[in-house]
């Protein structure tokens, strides 16, 4: 007989994995929005150093993390959350924050955990078409905010489309939402973004309680194998709550040394950006060379619309290419499994990876 599972268990959708992770070693894997390049030597070594005491647990207040980060961004240690990986903030978020009856606004399409967020809380969730641009429509998701509303999440840089939103846009639309209403800035991939440095939404928590940046070691410092992000709060309270709905030791020894070190290294952060825009440019350009034009991207990936001839269905084209390339030994992610069949999300790898990934999208086209 099979197991009778929760009916919040059978709304939740299953998180759609890149594909399989036992790959030889000559794949490009530009499907995950991860770093192309390994942590620095620095940081490998900080890790190292603690395996020897992995038989305690780590510290479940996060202090010497939580110090580095304040000292970084000017927040105060006791409004800072950490998490496994800023999903984990995410999810406790919505169980902090959501249930039943409540609403829970956000764009769509956009990150693949959003919809998680909703279903597991059994609230309402509103979501708002991005515009023509594929980027936030602000001002319709302010007038979807209602007394029911408890949280609204702005992706910026969005993924999956990659587009940004000006950071003055974001305090204006904040601005619009009710003290009572919490706004999770997902800011992910806030260090590719060129349109403003990713300090300038830090004001937004001298103004605002309401408003947590979230953030994560996953993407610019590339430590996405161990799993760490935190959230700069406007106040205290979110952090005790997210706190409250989880297990104690929610972010490893490992995660932890990584982080305050990955923080010494800015110049490393500087030098990826700089990597990563110039990898920008010249994808766009070869992209445009096989007339098709990208999603303005101020992340580290690109988001794409496949040429689409008249009674084609965007769908099995998308499917054929991203099979194509994959038969190629090139990853990519369907737009399909990320909420807009005929698109296609590319995540920029190192010169040679990029190179090889127009070739082979060329040859299939
Ligand atoms: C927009 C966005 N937010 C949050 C995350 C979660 O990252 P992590 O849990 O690795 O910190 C991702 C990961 O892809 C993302 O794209």
């Amino acid at each position: 007989m099979a197991l009778e599972f929760s009916e919040r268990v059978r709304r939740i959708p299953v998180y759609p994995a890149a594909a399989a992770y036992a790959l030889p070693e000559d794949v490009a894997l530009l499907a995950s929005n991860e770093s192309p390049y390994p942590p620095p030597p620095g940081v490998i070594e900080a890790v190292t150093k603690v395996l020897g005491g992995l038989n305690r647990y780590p510290d479940p207040t996060n202090a010497e993390l939580r110090r580095a980060l304040s000292n970084r961004y000017e927040v105060p240690p006791e409004r800072i959350a950490i998490g496994n990986g800023s999903c984990d903030i995410l999810l406790a978020a919505g169980e902090a924050l959501l249930e039943p009856g409540a609403e829970f606004v956000y764009a769509w399409p956009s990150f693949s955990v959003y919809p998680h967020v909703a279903a597991a809380s059994g609230a309402r969730a509103i979501t708002v078409p991005l515009n023509d641009r594929d980027e936030h429509d602000l001002d319709a998701m302010a007038a979807e905010i209602t007394v029911a509303t408890r949280l609204v999440i702005v992706c910026n840089p969005n993924n999956p489309t990659s587009t940004a939103v000006p950071a003055e846009a974001v305090a204006e639309f904040v601005k619009r939402v009710p003290r009572h209403v919490c706004v999770i800035v997902d800011e992910a991939y806030c260090e590719f973004n060129t349109l403003d440095d990713p300090d300038t939404t830090l004001d937004l928590l001298r103004r605002h309680s309401n408003v947590v940046l979230l953030r994560t070691f996953s993407k610019v410092y590339g430590l996405c194998g161990l799993r760490v992000g935190f959230g700069l709060c406007g106040s205290e309270e979110f952090v005790t709550a997210v706190n409250q709905v989880r297990q104690p030791f929610y972010c490893n020894a490992a995660a932890q040394a990584a982080a305050i070190e990955a923080l010494r290294h800015q110049d490393e952060v500087n030098s990826r950006v700089e990597r990563t825009i110039v990898a920008r440019l010249e994808v766009e350009d070869g992209l445009r060379e096989l007339g098709i034009e990208p999603a303005e991207s101020q992340a580290n990936f690109c988001w794409l619309h496949l040429p689409v001839a008249d009674g084609d269905d965007p769908g099995e084209i998308e499917a054929r290419v991203v099979r194509g390339l994959s038969d190629r030994g090139v990853l990519v992610r369907a737009g399909a499994a990320l909420g807009r069949a005929g698109a296609m999300r590319v995540t920029y790898g190192t010169t040679e990876q990029n190179a090889r990934f127009l070739r082979e999208l060329g040859a299939l086209l």
